[in-house]
Formats: structure tokens, sequence, C-alpha cells
């Protein structure tokens, strides 16, 4: 569990290090809703599920709201190791790092992948691209997206897939060009699709 003083610290460090601030993505991009389809009860695996529209963050929000306690539990759900793909196997086509996207804290961006990694329900499924895009993630002002480019509706195999995108956008971004503890950048995969980690006010 991260510290929220150093999360809320980070978040500050990208607000004051980026001067033009993008509310969404640009160009070529649409963004359209995530949902989320989570169990009522975390602890039942019977349990029945609801689906909620935002970020894995408002969907918490949403769940807590209807189910209080549910938070609790959902933080305590031990992530997923990273790389768990079992049915799908994604291979890099290639990434950046900053430009287009906007650096921020690196400390924000970790936050957002534990956060996705303790999502185990229903895969993520994105409409038709190109340039479609759900926002997954947004805390302390990072943001995490995956663009599907495929002509045809696009699945993953789990959400852990998205948080293992954003992984690697920090491993070969963290710290590039002398912006110390900041992350911004894009993986693309060979089968057209694509995770961007950038600095947004949620
Ligand atoms: C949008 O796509 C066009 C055509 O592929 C390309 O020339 C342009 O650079 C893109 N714009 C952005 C902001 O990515
Ligand atoms: C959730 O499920 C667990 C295990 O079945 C049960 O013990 C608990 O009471 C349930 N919680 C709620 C709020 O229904
Ligand atoms: C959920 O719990 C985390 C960790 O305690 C906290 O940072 C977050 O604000 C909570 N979210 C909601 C919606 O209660
Ligand atoms: C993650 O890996 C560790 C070590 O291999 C293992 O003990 C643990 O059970 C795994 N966690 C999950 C959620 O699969």
């Amino acid at each position: 569990m991260l510290p929220n003083i150093a999360l809320a610290l980070y978040g500050l460090l990208g607000f004051i290090g980026i001067a033009s601030a993008s509310p969404s993505l640009l160009g070529n991009y649409t963004v359209v809703d995530v949902q989320w389809d989570l169990p009522t009860n975390l602890s039942d695996p019977n349990s029945a599920t609801i689906s909620v529209l935002g970020t894995i963050q408002e969907a918490v929000a949403q769940m807590e709201a209807q189910y209080p306690g549910w938070n609790a539990t959902f933080q305590n759900q031990q992530p997923s190791n990273a790389t768990v793909s079992t049915v799908a196997q994604y291979d890099v086509e290639g990434y950046l790092c900053g430009k287009p996207w906007s650096w921020v804290g690196y400390y924000a961006v970790l936050d957002g992948i534990y956060y996705l990694r303790k999502v185990t329900s229903a895969a993520p499924k994105n409409g038709p691209g190109p340039g479609n895009c759900g926002r997954v993630s947004c805390g302390y002002k990072a943001a995490i997206y995956w663009c599907n480019d495929n002509g045809a509706e696009k699945e993953l195999d789990s959400w852990n897939d998205i948080a293992d995108g954003a992984q690697y956008v920090f491993d070969k971004c963290v710290d590039r060009d002398d912006k110390y503890a900041m992350v911004a950048g894009q993986v693309f995969y060979t089968d057209k699709w694509n995770v961007i980690v950038t600095f947004e006010s949620c």
C-alpha cells in the first residue's frame, strides 16, 4: 500500500511540471466509457455482478456507495502477478516516451497499476477503432488508457494486460529526458491495441 501523502505529493509534482494539460486524448483518438462488471460481494464467488461505467477509481466509488465496505475488501485483494496472461500472448511492436503525452509522477502511475491488478472480473472489451480508447484509470493526475486500433471490437484476456502495458511504459520511460521520477508514454502491441500513460486532471 502506497502512502497517500506521497501520492498526493507526486500528483502535485505532476501538476506543477506540466504547462499544458490535456483534458482528454488529442487528435485522432475517441474516448469511450469503460464498463466494469463487478461482483457486489468480492468475498463471495457466487455473488451477483453489476455494471458500472468510468475509471476503475470511479467504479470503486460507485460500488462503495451502493455496498458500503466494498472498497476495503477491494483494497485488500492480493494483486495478480504481472504477466499472468494464459489465453493471449501480446507482442510489443514499439513504444514511445513523452510527447505527445504529458509527464506525471511515477507513484501515481504505480497506484493506477495496482488498482488494475486487483480487478479479476470480466475481461476488458472495446468497440471498433482505430483510436478507440477507454480511460481505465485516473488518480492523482495519472491517466491510463487502452486503445483499440482494430476495425472490429477487441477483447483482452484480463485487466492485468492493461496493467502490464502501463508497467511496460513505466519501465521504459521513467526518468527519461531528465524528467526525474516522471512517466509518460505509449506501448503498441502487434494485434493493434495500445496503452497510454499520461498526465491528466481526473
Ligand atoms: C492523425 O492521423 C493523421 C493521418 O494518419 C496523421 O497525419 C496525424 O499526424 C494524426 N494526428 C495526431 C495528433 O496524431
Ligand atoms: C459476502 O460474502 C461473504 C462470504 O460468503 C459473507 O460472509 C459476507 O457476509 C458477505 N457480505 C455481505 C455484505 O453480504
Ligand atoms: C478506497 O480506499 C483507498 C485506500 O484506503 C482510498 O485511498 C480511496 O479513497 C477509497 N476510495 C473510495 C471511493 O472510498
Ligand atoms: C504471485 O506469485 C507468488 C510467487 O510466485 C505466489 O506465491 C502468489 O500466490 C501469486 N499471487 C497470485 C494472486 O497469483
